[in-house]
């Protein structure tokens, strides 16, 4: 079935592809900064949210060496509320790697670009086939559940993960592989749905085992996940009189790494409130506000309660902390969740 499921797939693209930003029209071959950009951005996340994203970076950045030359703290600011942080240091060293060992051109192959910070097989494989014209097989989560129902592949995931990159292989077209890619992600994403898929609309509902047998509902199949782990811990909104609020910026490698935010704890399973105020950056009259701010990460699930008070004009900042003013705030490298936190407190404020 495999030239039949390519062919039908690819009628269906033409006429029903997503418009997206970073996508060339039919016939035209994408700039490969603009696939690259977009592939590392909608790395867990959505097209949606990462639209905004896209053209704020295209606009300050058109072009690999322009990105490469720009300040990292510039970079990791433009990044902030994308999330996954590490993306944006990895995406700063690739555009320098690619300007300056690439002559501003980035590799043309699977292997090259895996070789570039941030890329990892799938990125590179989305990169060759749609940059490129390569035939390279493109597997991610919509792909999976694609794969899994045309085939009707029962193993749970992530055992059945081999199985399905092998099933992939064997619809991948020679012809406009980059279109293909796209094409299963669009059905994945439009049609063959995770929930309540639209059989009704696709392309390949004859061609579908699970379709066939009454059980596209069930697949993928997924091992039962263990609960995500939860931590605790503080943050401190520190106001003074002029409604500047003080910032530090966490340690460079790590978790949010090199991103501004509040003063507070580290986050740890057996957080204590009761001893929250040994982390306060300064002495003062600390106010625990109602509420929290709950923040899902890939490894643990963190709930921060906030404190706040109010500090004078003369106050000093400590070590390694500033005063930042309200007005300067929104244009900090604020990841989201400490932008809930703020927000709490200037709801509480009143
Ligand atoms: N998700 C990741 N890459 C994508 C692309 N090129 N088109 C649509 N969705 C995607």
């Amino acid at each position: 079935m495999s030239a039949d499921v390519a062919a039908a797939l690819l009628a269906w693209y033409d006429r029903h592809a997503r418009a997206l930003p970073w996508r060339a029209p039919p016939g035209v071959v994408a700039d490969p900064y603009a696939v690259w950009l977009s592939e590392i951005m909608l790395q867990q996340t959505t097209v949606a949210a990462v639209k905004p994203f896209y053209e704020k970076f295209l606009a300050a950045w058109p072009t690999v060496e322009a990105l490469a030359a720009a300040p990292t703290d510039d970079v990791m600011k433009a990044w902030a509320g994308l999330g996954y942080y590490s993306r944006a240091r990895n995406l700063h060293a690739a555009a320098q790697a690619v300007a300056r060992e690439h002559g501003g051109r980035f590799p043309d192959t699977e292997e090259g670009l895996r070789a570039l910070p941030g890329v990892g097989p799938y990125t590179a494989a989305a990169i060759a086939a749609i940059a490129f014209g390569r035939c390279a097989v493109v597997v991610d989560g919509n792909v999976e559940r694609v794969v899994a129902r045309l085939f009707r592949i029962e193993t749970p995931l992530p055992a059945a993960k081999p199985a399905l990159r092998a099933a992939a292989a064997t619809i991948t077209p020679h012809a406009r592989p980059g279109d293909f890619a796209q094409a299963m992600m669009d059905l994945g994403a439009t049609v063959c749905t995770p929930r309540r898929p639209a059989c009704a609309l696709c392309p390949l509902t004859r061609d579908c085992a699970a379709r066939r047998a009454g059980v596209e509902d069930a697949l993928p199949a997924r091992a039962a996940k263990a609960a995500r782990r939860k931590r605790a811990g503080v943050v401190f909104y520190a106001r003074r009189a002029d409604g500047a609020v003080l910032l530090r910026t966490r340690p460079p490698k790590g978790l949010l790494g090199g991103m501004a935010e509040l003063p507070g704890s580290a986050w740890s399973a057996d957080f204590d409130l009761a001893k929250a105020l040994d982390a306060a950056p300064a002495r003062a009259n600390w106010r625990r506000l109602e509420g929290a701010v709950t923040h899902v990460f890939t490894h643990f699930e963190l709930t921060l309660t906030v404190f706040a008070a109010a500090f004078p004009m003369r106050a000093p900042a400590p070590a390694g902390m500033r005063w930042v003013g309200a007005e300067a705030l929104d244009g900090e490298a604020l990841p989201s969740l400490m932008r809930k936190a703020v927000a709490l407190a200037r709801a509480a404020q009143g």
